[in-house]
């Protein structure tokens, strides 16, 4: 049980930001409200728990943000909150405000950082929310699906003009460390090859690819590039347009960049965001801190902040071998 006479929560957002979080702040605060406690927003993240840029929400600042994308509270990289001293000014301006609870809403690093929190002795609950799904304990973080959901749409396009001019083209994904993104809208996309880190393809291995599509007689050869597979999409770029004569089809680029952390969240996020969003609550409520609240198995699970950001979560390649399978 609570240890602490529970007044008053915050929520902020942090890192990268996806779609589904302003659902999931949405259900934060209704959550909290229906079990009659107040809500600060912070803004800007971490950054506007230093500096004490925080709003109270009520019902109705939380109206008609469901179907929004982006984050309403703002979100941002914090660099002082990296240090003790900026951790330390965190739980200051948490204290002056009275707050006896936080949510932290992002991804592994903003995790991260909720831990540091939890370790200097204040209530903290995470939510996984990154485009990236690299985060442990959560089969799906917040923002994933509506993100796939944009990158297929983008692979079906690119596909229509590609098959008309007969062309090859290299579609970059997010993806720094991860090649979730990757794997599975090429998978989803129905591409002819996906490059991604975690598993090592070679230049030469890219042209044959492009060779045997063209000599099967398809109409395009479609490549999902995770924009942490090295040597890079740019490198991939510099050696496929020196064989130009060889491949047969001419090549293309595309990196879909942010367009993918953008857009109003889908039904699965929206409800993901909902139930991990009032879930956070109820576990602050419980009294049970330091954890993060995920999805597994089709239900919300709680995991230890320290097993949920120990290390980036792999992706699975039993669906490498099944997109190897469909690359004929
Ligand atoms: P994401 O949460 O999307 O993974 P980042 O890795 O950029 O994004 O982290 C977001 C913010 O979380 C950082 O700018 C920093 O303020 C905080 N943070 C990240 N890693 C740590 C850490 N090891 N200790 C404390 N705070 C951290
Ligand atoms: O972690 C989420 C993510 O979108 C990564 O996939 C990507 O590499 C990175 O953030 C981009 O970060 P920024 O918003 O700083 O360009």
């Amino acid at each position: 049980m609570a240890d602490i006479d529970l007044k008053r929560i915050a929520v902020l957002t942090s890192g990268g930001d996806g779609p589904g979080l302003n659902p999931c702040i949405r259900a934060v605060t209704r959550m909290a409200l229906h079990v009659g406690l107040e809500v600060i927003g912070v803004q800007r993240g971490y950054s506007g728990l230093i500096s004490g840029s925080v709003m109270k929400l009520d019902a109705r600042s939380v109206g008609g943000i469901i179907g929004r994308g982006g984050t309403f509270l703002g979100t941002a990289r914090c660099p002082d909150f990296y240090h003790e001293r900026g951790q330390r000014e965190a739980l200051r301006a948490l204290n002056r405000l009275d707050v006896d609870g936080l949510v932290v809403i992002g991804g592994n690093g903003s995790l991260t950082g909720a831990l540091q929190l939890h370790r200097m002795g204040f209530p903290v609950v995470g939510i996984p929310a990154t485009i990236d799904n690299d985060v442990n304990g959560t089969d799906i973080a917040v923002g994933v699906d509506t993100a796939l959901n944009t990158i297929i749409d983008a692979i079906d396009r690119i596909k229509d003009t590609a098959s008309s001019h007969q062309r090859a083209f290299l579609i970059e994904t997010m993806g720094r460390d991860s090649g979730y993104l990757a794997l599975v809208s090429g998978l989803a996309g129905g591409a002819e090859l996906v490059l991604i880190p975690e598993v090592e393809t070679t230049l030469e291995e890219v042209e044959r690819t492009i060779e045997e599509s063209y000599i099967k007689g398809k109409a395009h050869c479609i490549i999902v590039v995770a924009e942490g597979w090295k040597p890079g999409t740019r490198v991939l770029v510099d050696y496929l347009q020196q064989r130009q004569e060889e491949l047969g089809f001419e090549i293309r680029v595309t990196a879909l960049g942010h367009v993918q952390r953008g857009g109003k969240p889908l039904a699965f996020d929206r409800l993901l965001a909902t139930r991990l969003g009032a879930k956070a609550v109820e576990t602050i409520v419980a009294g049970q801190y330091g954890v993060m609240v995920g999805w597994v198995g089709n239900q919300s699970a709680l995991t230890p902040l320290e097993e949920a950001v120990a290390f980036q979560k792999a992706v699975d390649l039993e669906l490498r071998k099944l997109s190897e399978a469909m690359e004929k």
